[in-house]
């Protein structure tokens, strides 16, 4: 079987959907692995390291794609309308694994059926503790977490940590997390790392022991409106809209004393919620930084630009594309082991091949498209 992993075009793309590491498993395991050239540029692996593990490398996506079985993708195919009808490029009966986003591309999803093509969306992997190793949302967003205070310190002009120096001390800067998750968590740990001092907050009531963990500082709403707030899969829900006033305000306040703000909060297959409004950015003080690492999903904050960083009412808004593309050496490493687990599930080692168990949860709740026709329960009407 014929595995392709061909260079993202989108923009803002910088990762690839394999390592040296990953193909080396793969030639192992019997297949044969194609990369198209300079697939691995943005992420800092060149054709060479990915031929000495065993690939071949293809001039042209063209080639690359021509009767693969498997086809690895960070992000979904471009289509015909943005230039590039990369699924043309896939055989009937071809098995497309990455991050889909399909809840919000539906007529690309029924795009893939119709070409025949079996599409996993790996962003919708269950969140059970065998499916830890394949979750893509998790192995992203922890570095992206990281990346968030990085940026965040790169645009502050004070220091994190408190220093007393001779000429006089200098205050530890006041960060606080809005979304407690998986990138929040990490961006707790790097600004404590840092030495700022740390406020957080997340609807979910089980963060609040892993925030003290940390270092950091549990922000309290009202413990009583957020005993439902998480889904049986670990996700929050949307919240009343008294639960979401006292938070409002709660946040406004927490905010007034804090220099840098680092919201990740985000719904699954919903706009992300709004926790910074413009009048709490008017109530921060100059020189103040927010990351809005949900800016994808239309921001925490209504103020911060897709792609850019834009000062307003003195406080700077980061709202950078792709933040994980941005350690794209690192996260591509991550992304490509979590395919290499994801595949794994299904390789049948007497045969050197595939056995798909479509009943499996795993399976079920990644697999978008099978034998011509939308599948999942999400998506198929
Ligand atoms: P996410 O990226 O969907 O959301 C980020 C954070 O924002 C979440 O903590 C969420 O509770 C929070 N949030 C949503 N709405 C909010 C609001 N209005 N105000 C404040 N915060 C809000 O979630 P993420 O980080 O991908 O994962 C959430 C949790 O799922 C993890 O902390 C973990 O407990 C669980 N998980 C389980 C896995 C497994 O067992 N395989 C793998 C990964 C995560």
């Amino acid at each position: 079987m014929k595995i392709a992993i061909p260079k993202e075009r989108r923009a803002n793309e910088a990762r690839v959907a394999a390592s040296p590491d990953t193909i080396k498993k793969f030639v192992g395991m019997g297949f044969d692995v194609v990369v198209e050239t300079n697939a691995g540029e943005g992420a800092s692996i060149a054709d060479d390291s990915f031929s000495a593990a065993g690939a071949s490398i293809a001039a042209d996506e063209e080639t690359a794609l021509k009767d693969a079985d498997i086809v690895f993708k960070v992000q979904r195919p471009l289509t015909a309308e943005e230039g590039l009808d990369e699924l043309a490029l896939l055989k009937s009966g071809a098995i497309l694994i990455g991050h889909l986003a399909a809840l919000q591309n539906k007529p690309q999803v029924e795009a893939y059926a119709k070409a025949g093509v079996t599409a996993f969306a790996l962003e919708m992997l269950p969140r059970i503790s065998r499916a830890q190793n394949m979750d893509i949302l998790s192995s992203q967003s922890n570095l992206a977490g990281y990346k968030a205070v990085l940026d965040a310190a790169a645009e502050y002009g004070r220091a994190f940590p408190m220093m007393m120096t001779a000429a006089g001390t200098v205050a530890p800067a006041r960060v606080l997390v809005l979304g407690a998750g998986v990138a929040g968590l990490q961006a707790i740990a790097t600004a404590k790392r840092m030495g700022a001092v740390v406020y957080a907050f997340d609807v979910r009531p089980a963060v609040k022991e892993q925030v003290e963990s940390l270092g950091g500082k549990f922000v309290e709403v009202d413990p009583d409106a957020v005993k439902d707030a998480e889904t049986t899969g670990g996700y929050a829900k949307e919240m009343s809209e008294d639960y979401k006033r006292k938070q409002a305000e709660k946040i406004a306040e927490t905010l007034r004393k804090t220099d840098i703000a680092i919201s990740t909060a985000l719904i699954p297959g919903k706009p992300a919620p709004v926790l910074i409004t413009e009048e709490m950015v008017k109530g921060m003080r100059k020189g103040s930084v927010i990351v809005d690492l949900a800016v994808e999903a239309g921001g925490n904050c209504p103020l911060s630009e897709y792609g850019k960083v834009v000062v307003k009412h003195g406080v700077t808004l980061v709202g950078h594309a792709n933040v994980p593309a941005r350690l794209a050496a690192d996260t591509s490493l991550l992304f490509a082991k979590n395919l290499l687990n994801f595949l794994s599930l299904s390789y049948d080692k007497e045969n050197k091949g595939l056995v798909i168990n479509w009943d499996d949860e795993i399976i079920k709740g990644t697999a978008l498209t099978r034998d011509g026709l939308v599948v999942h329960p999400a998506l198929a009407s």
